[in-house]
């Protein structure tokens, strides 16, 4: 054994007796390499310039400390930086730092939410955020919800739920209609399901980029007579190019009315319900059996951080428990790992309790109305006379120069975007309609009107 070995062997894991001096000294460094990286990041832009990241794979011998500390910087070097005021392309904000705090309080923990055994304190603490969340937009008792990787699988584990629960889990024939606008994860959940893309049934959006409710009713009327069988209609609000929200109120009258499921991908526009933002369209969001809620794409919790809030849990309960032999169960506590399709998963709900807890209802709100201000103010100051603008209530905007063609459209958010790029600015070109535009997304807390009058400039020279 060679004598680097032997040192190792002390920092292998966390000792159980005496003071962890080394753990305190290396995670002090860590903090310290992260620190400054968010501090030089004006020096350097959202995204790097040159890469030179060498993905060095695990050798004989482990490497040294210091080795590795220099791998770290080096990833950090490579990486996109949120935290960048020029950061605008995606629904990835700068992360808050007490969900920094609570994804390595997480990791710490290692703790896993397959089992009240395996998390005791965190089952709860995942229970209650979610009864929390449940209640606040107006769901009754009985509602409740799971958190999980992402909107995708929130999504996925609501769509799972809505067809087990209509009896239609095993039928080829049953489909599931969203707008042309809904994010394309309803393609992969549509596939992992076992069904085909003609079971995911489109319906048109109007000139908002919300749902058509007279292509609505014509669409179940043809599914009928097709003998197409519905397990449940997506409302979307907030869509992922304009931030459009679906008609939430006349969606829920239709499926009550013909006793289908609906559920509201809220993963942009959902964590607005915490809010008296007064947001067109964002009413009634109690009168779906579930909906989908990701604190990661606006307020800064570390991702990844999704919810899945359902009115009634026992759907959860019949559509996933399947009993868990190895493991203890405890009277009245549901394991977590039997109401959703993960099994063993991190405590990521610390990251979000803490975010919430130290944000409170008013720093909630603060964040999120920053961003539809940015988002205002940004469409008070583009020409309105050379740009086409797409945008809805929320804090997204798509735009492109009037009149171009669907391959002078790619040409230029190519060119934009790079020269953009060079200019320390990040947005993204999403392909909407048949053409590329470019979509600046305001949820970063860090952008003040001067980048965004100097985001301006550089895009109507
Ligand atoms: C409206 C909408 N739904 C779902 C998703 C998928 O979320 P995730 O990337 O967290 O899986 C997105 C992603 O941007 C989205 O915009």
């Amino acid at each position: 054994m060679t004598e680097d070995l032997i040192n190792k062997k002390d920092i292998y894991f966390p000792s159980y007796t005496g003071a962890n001096d080394k753990l305190i000294t290396l995670l002090n460094r860590a903090t310290q390499i992260l620190s400054d990286w968010f501090s030089k990041t004006e020096k350097y832009g959202p995204l790097p310039l040159e890469e030179d990241f060498k993905c060095i794979m695990p050798e004989e011998d482990g490497s040294s400390t210091e080795d590795l500390f220099f791998e770290i910087q080096s990833l950090l070097n490579n990486s996109f930086n949120p935290v960048h005021p020029g950061s605008l392309a995606h629904l990835d904000p700068p992360p808050l730092i007490f969900s920094i705090l609570g994804d390595l309080i997480a990791a710490g923990l290692n703790n896993n939410l397959l089992a009240y055994d395996l998390s005791p304190s965190i089952t709860l603490l995942e229970e209650s955020l979610c009864k929390w969340f449940a209640k606040k937009i107006g769901f009754n008792d009985s509602s409740g919800g799971i958190a999980a990787s992402g909107g995708t699988l929130s999504n996925l584990n609501a769509l799972i739920a809505a067809r087990y629960n209509s009896g239609l889990g095993s039928d080829p024939d049953s489909v599931l209609l969203v707008s042309d606008d809904a994010h394309s994860s309803f393609i992969k959940c549509t596939r992992i399901m076992g069904l085909d893309e003609a079971n995911l049934v489109r319906i048109k959006t109007d000139n908002k980029g919300c749902m058509d409710i007279n292509n609505l009713k014509q669409t179940l009327d043809k599914c009928s007579l097709d003998n197409k069988k519905i397990f449940a209609i997506v409302a979307t609000l907030g869509t992922t190019v304009r931030g459009a929200i679906d008609p939430i109120n006349d969606i829920s009258e239709i499926c009550k009315e013909k006793n289908i499921w609906l559920h509201i991908d809220g993963s942009i526009g959902g964590i607005f319900a915490l809010t008296s933002i007064p947001i067109v369209g964002l009413n009634n969001i109690n009168q779906a059996n579930s909906i989908t809620i990701n604190p990661q794409k606006i307020i800064g919790i570390t991702k990844t951080s999704s919810l899945l809030l359902v009115s009634n849990m026992s759907t959860l309960e019949n559509t996933f428990s399947t009993g868990l032999p190895y493991i203890t169960s405890k009277e009245n506590i549901i394991n977590r790992g039997e109401i959703g399709i993960q099994g063993s998963r991190p405590a990521e709900v610390i990251k979000l309790w803490l975010g919430l807890r130290f944000l409170g209802l008013a720093g909630i709100e603060e964040i999120l109305k920053s961003s539809i201000k940015r988002k205002n103010f940004f469409l008070k100051t583009i020409s309105k006379n050379k740009f086409e603008i797409y945008s809805g209530p929320l804090h997204i905007v798509s735009f492109l120069p009037k009149g171009l063609e669907p391959k002078d459209s790619d040409a230029w958010t190519q060119s934009k975007v790079n020269e953009l790029r060079k200019n320390k600015f990040m947005l993204s070109r999403p392909k909407f309609k048949g053409k590329y535009y470019l979509r600046a997304v305001m949820g970063n807390y860090n952008t003040k009107e001067s980048h965004i009058e100097e985001l301006l400039r550089l895009l109507e020279a």
